[in-house]
């Protein structure tokens, strides 16, 4: 630890510079990467190579985490030199494209943030509950009534949470199709960037009709909500449609992979399963959610910033305009705040994990993500409590090249 609580911008490292991200162990499909971990509990700050050759800090303890996650003097200006980008499709989203609130600082994400507050609020959400059951139980009959085996991504984990943020937005999800694909695009480390620039134009002009649609003839959803800003002139029109783009694409494919990473982990883990399967108790079903976020972690680039000012943290020096990454996976299994970390234990008391990030940006779909997840797997397993996979777990194929961590499919049977 010595050596690294030295380092300063411009030093060289001791040792050689590790890759980020680090390849997860074979067989161990849940476990954060073993080089990750080891950094963890070797060092608090380290140097890690990036795709493009760059190499910023990363922060691996949890304390340290929270702390820069709610540090004003980090930015996720994407157009800031030095930003550590998780891949050329974000390089190239911070060339020209206006950001979304997401890669906003303070006042100007505050603004915007501010306008779709009230629409996620954990009570809003609650009343969405009959809804996202009624959803649930659909997709469920269908898989039932279809082919064994069954696919669970593409019966159940897509298109739920499609389904919940159309309705949400009030979209009609018969379009499900077209902005999965270009969402989808934004999310994959290897897209071009012209395909991605293509997806997001596609993206915008959708969202501009559908805007228009709500002006015309307005409803009880976001997005009519969002039509009235724009007509009262609080809402720039292109700004509402980039604000719709956000929330249709961080809605489905975040939740998507928890729902079927999160099924998979309890098809292993029998006993954990059947206390999610069996409990009548609200409590125990959203502690049982928590610890599933905490224990799979699926953001596994990290949260990314820049240092606007030199920051002492860790017992180093991050220097102004110098890239930090915070990887959940590290602060969620950080033994003193979680012990046996690598224990799947529903029970535990898992709410303090950085899943959902920390600070201004902390993700704002959490009371919808939480809801989605709580009814899924209750129902799933209580509605077809013989479900098993159909496939050996080594043949499933898992999402080691996404910015989110999941699987591609997961083949179940009953
Ligand atoms: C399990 C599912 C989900 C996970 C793990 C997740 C994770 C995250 C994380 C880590 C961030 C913050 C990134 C940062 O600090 O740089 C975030 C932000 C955000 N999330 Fe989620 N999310 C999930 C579901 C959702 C859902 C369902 C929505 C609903 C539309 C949503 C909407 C957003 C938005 C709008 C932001 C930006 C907030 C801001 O910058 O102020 N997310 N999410």
């Amino acid at each position: 630890m010595s050596d690294m609580l030295t380092h300063t911008a411009g030093e060289d490292s001791a040792g050689p510079v590790p890759d980020f991200p680090m390849p997860r162990a074979a067989g161990c499909p849940f476990d954060p990467p073993p080089a990750l971990l080891n950094l963890h509990a070797e060092t608090p700050l380290a140097r890690v190579r990036l795709w493009d050759g760059s190499t910023p800090w990363l922060v691996t303890r949890y304390e340290d985490q929270k702390a820069l996650l709610s540090d004003p003097r980090c930015s996720v200006d994407l157009a800031r030199p030095g930003f550590p980008y998780s891949s050329p499709v974000f390089r190239e989203a911070a060339k020209g494209n206006s950001p979304s609130f997401l890669n906003m600082d303070d006042p100007e994400h505050a603004r915007i943030r501010r306008m779709v507050t009230a629409p996620f609020a954990i009570k809003r959400m609650e009343a969405m509950r009959p809804a996202v059951q009624r959803m649930t139980d659909g997709l469920i009959d269908g898989m039932l009534a279809g082919p064994k085996p069954a696919d669970l991504v593409a019966a159940l984990a897509l298109p739920l949470p499609s389904l919940v943020i159309c309705e949400l937005l009030g979209v009609p999800y018969e379009d499900h199709e077209f902005f999965q694909r270009n969402s989808e695009v934004g999310l994959r480390r290897d897209a071009t960037p012209e395909q991605t620039r293509e997806s997001s134009g596609e993206l915008l002009k959708y969202l501009m009709d559908q805007l228009d649609r709500k002006l015309a003839d307005p409803g009880d959803d976001l997005l009519s909500e969002l039509a009235t800003r724009v007509a009262s002139g609080d809402l720039p029109r292109f700004e509402a449609a980039k604000l719709g783009v956000l929330l249709l694409g961080a809605g489905h494919e975040t939740t998507a992979n928890m729902i079927a990473l999160g099924t998979l982990a309890l098809l292993e883990h029998p006993d954990q399963l059947a206390v999610v399967r069996d409990t009548d108790d609200p409590k125990v079903l959203a502690g049982a959610v928590e610890e599933l976020l905490r224990y799979l972690s699926i953001i596994h680039v990290g949260n990314r910033r820049l240092a606007l000012e030199d920051i002492e943290i860790g017992g180093g020096t991050i220097r102004a305009g110098e890239g930090v990454i915070l990887p959940g996976a590290t602060a969620n299994w950080d033994p003193e705040y979680f012990p046996e970390p690598e224990r799947l234990d529903v029970r535990r008391d898992a709410r303090r994990h950085l899943t959902f990030s920390f600070g201004i940006h902390q993700c704002l779909g959490q009371p919808l993500a939480r809801l989605e997840l709580q009814v899924v797997y209750s129902t799933l397993l209580r509605r077809i409590p013989t479900l098993r996979l159909a496939t050996e777990p080594a043949r499933i194929p898992f999402k080691e090249d996404g910015l989110v961590y999941g699987t591609y499919e997961l083949p179940v049977t009953w």
